[in-house]
């Protein structure tokens, strides 16, 4: 069994939509993730209306409370007040790292990020015909991803996470109205997922989606969504959990992290995965 050395905890939630009065509002629950893990990551809607008084109570409750490395990337909400470079900064000031198309390694794990886009999902995708607006659209899907690939080729760490708002498959979203499903992500993100062999994509922005699924190579995503978690799993605080080994090998063929995504994609409802099982018959949740 591996000792609590050789894995890394990365603590994933999202959505915390930090408003006006939310002061304190999460402390207690990153004063348990700063006990149980080593990494946190926060996949946007930081703040409610993207406003630099909400970044700075945000701020501040990180500061008091996370004693762990914090990352993370912006939501649809935090851009609403056209002040998302001051929110950035603000957040950046007390220590997160927001990624926006960048990539950064925490230990020895990588982590590339974006905040997506939207336009559906599979053969419903919008594609770029027609108006320029629509094309104008349908672009930005494909800015975002074009940034997560070159964040994503930047690692050269064993386990890459990829970080992202919107969502990349139609799986995690599914429980939302059917009628705003191309509202809440698109699978243009999907394909440099698998080229780069990510061991696992954490999102949010559908606070009533789905917790889990996969993409079609079998890589795991999470909706970490707060609002998700805590009606999913009404006995625990709204974060997930995933544990990766140190010690994974650094390079290794895309089909076989692939196989060992899926494995390790498999946390049922305890909030919890792991990739141990997938290298030695550990017992890890
Ligand atoms: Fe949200
Ligand atoms: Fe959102």
């Amino acid at each position: 069994m591996a000792s609590s050395n050789d894995v890394v905890r990365i603590a994933a939630v999202s959505d915390i939509h930090y408003g006006k009065s939310s002061q304190g509002a999460l402390v207690p629950l990153f004063s348990e993730i700063t006990e149980r893990a080593d990494v946190l990551v926060i996949c946007g809607d930081l703040t409610d209306y993207g406003l630099p008084e909400e970044a700075r109570l945000l701020a501040k409750d990180l500061t008091s409370t996370v004693r762990i490395p914090v990352i993370g990337v912006l939501g649809n909400h935090d851009f609403e007040s056209g002040q998302e470079g001051e929110v950035t900064k603000i957040l950046g000031d007390a220590g997160m790292r927001l990624l926006d198309g960048d990539a950064v390694e925490e230990q020895g794990i990588g982590f590339a990020g974006i905040r997506g886009f939207c336009g559906g999902f599979g053969r419903g995708a919008l594609g770029a015909w027609g108006e320029k607006v629509i094309k104008d659209f349908v672009q930005e899907a494909v800015q975002e991803t074009l940034k997560l690939e070159s964040a994503l080729a930047r690692l050269r760490t064993a386990h890459r996470i990829a970080l992202l708002h919107y969502s990349p498959i139609r799986e995690t979203v599914e429980g939302e109205p059917l009628e705003i499903f191309p509202f809440l992500g698109s699978s243009r993100m999907e394909e440099p997922l698998a080229r780069f062999g990510v061991t696992a994509v954490f999102h949010g922005h559908a606070h009533r989606g789905s917790p889990e699924g996969h993409t079609s190579t079998g890589i795991p995503v999470y909706n970490v969504a707060m609002q998700l978690l805590k009606e999913k799993f009404a006995d625990r605080p709204p974060y997930h959990l995933l544990e990766l080994r140190r010690d994974a090998v650094a390079v290794e063929p895309p089909a076989e992290r692939r196989a060992q995504g899926r494995r390790a994609g498999d946390p049922g409802s305890t909030g919890e995965s792991s990739d141990l099982a997938a290298r030695a018959p550990s017992t890890a949740r």
